[in-house]
């Protein structure tokens, strides 16, 4: 009974997630046309291109020194050549989030930039572990590792002041904040961001990667993918690349240790090159 009340609760917050200047219609309508075996190149910047924020920052992170290209890159088509889809689907959606979380700012007492520096570390971090782990999809990682909060976001803006007093009750005792979600709202930011995924009509895995990402419960199935984000997590937190509201390192959990299979040298290799792509990846994305 308790449970249905917080998933109820859970699906009436979510249902007024239209009023939030929210995801990608871009990124929705650029995921139906990448499952279109005809879609073009010029179809493809034609969609980005109905925001101009959006495509001006695609091209201002393709331009970045984390990419490394000589030559300057002018125009989203050569773009989308040079780096395939699904690199264009993600930043596209990196650069939505961006934009998301800086109208964000000024409503909340929740500190948005350190909020985008911990998820754009976040996914820098899964996404380097499931290349070193050699899994398939290191984008669509990458992907689940810069939404894996998203419900902080909702909760910020929807029980605005129970969250602030989620955030003060883990300054208080030095909680987790998913701990102190639950004592106060019943449920934590996972959760949230899992209905809201789904909501999205993002991929199963996707939403998996987001619910279970502090992997408080073991899920049906443990996926490499949702190791990755929840170790990408931890070591963001512990290496202080931004802040999620975050005063304790969470625990790594040793099945999802176990279950990437990589070696503490892996784990060095993981950090140097996360550390240095997220020097590059903030230094372009920069809050007024
Ligand atoms: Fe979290
Ligand atoms: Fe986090």
């Amino acid at each position: 009974m308790v449970l249905l009340m917080k998933s109820k609760k859970i699906d009436t917050i979510i249902n007024s997630i239209g009023n939030l200047p929210i995801l990608p219609t871009i990124y929705m309508k650029l995921s139906r046309l990448l499952n279109t075996p005809d879609s073009s190149i010029k179809m493809i910047s034609n969609i980005i291109s109905e925001d101009q924020a959006i495509a001006a920052m695609v091209l201002k992170i393709v331009n970045s020194a984390a990419y490394g290209f000589y030559n300057k890159i002018g125009d989203l088509r050569h773009a989308i050549v040079i780096l395939g889809l699904t690199e264009i689907k993600n930043m596209v959606l990196a650069a939505s989030m961006y934009k998301i979380v800086k109208e964000f700012k000024s409503s909340s007492a929740f500190n948005m930039q350190e909020f985008w520096k911990h998820s754009t570390g976040c996914a820098i971090l899964s996404r380097v572990l499931a290349e070193t782990a050699y899994l398939k999809n290191p984008e669509d990682v990458f992907t689940g590792g810069l939404l894996h909060d998203i419900g902080k976001l909702i909760h910020a803006a929807y029980l605005c002041e129970e969250f602030n007093d989620v955030v003060a009750n883990v300054v208080e005792t030095g909680s987790q904040m998913s701990e102190s979600e639950k004592k106060i709202l019943g449920f934590d930011h996972a959760q949230t961001g899992g209905a809201l995924a789904k909501k999205w009509n993002l991929p199963q895995e996707t939403v998996n990667m987001i619910a279970h990402h502090h992997l408080s419960y073991m899920p049906d199935t443990l996926t490499k993918e949702i190791a990755a984000v929840h170790i990408g997590n931890s070591l963001c937190i512990a290496l202080r690349m931004g802040s999620g509201g975050e005063k304790r390192v969470p625990i790594v959990n040793q099945k999802a240790w176990e279950i990437l299979d990589l070696k503490l040298s892996d784990l060095e290799y993981v950090m140097q090159k996360s550390i240095k792509l997220f020097e590059e990846s903030i230094s372009i994305m920069e809050f007024e």
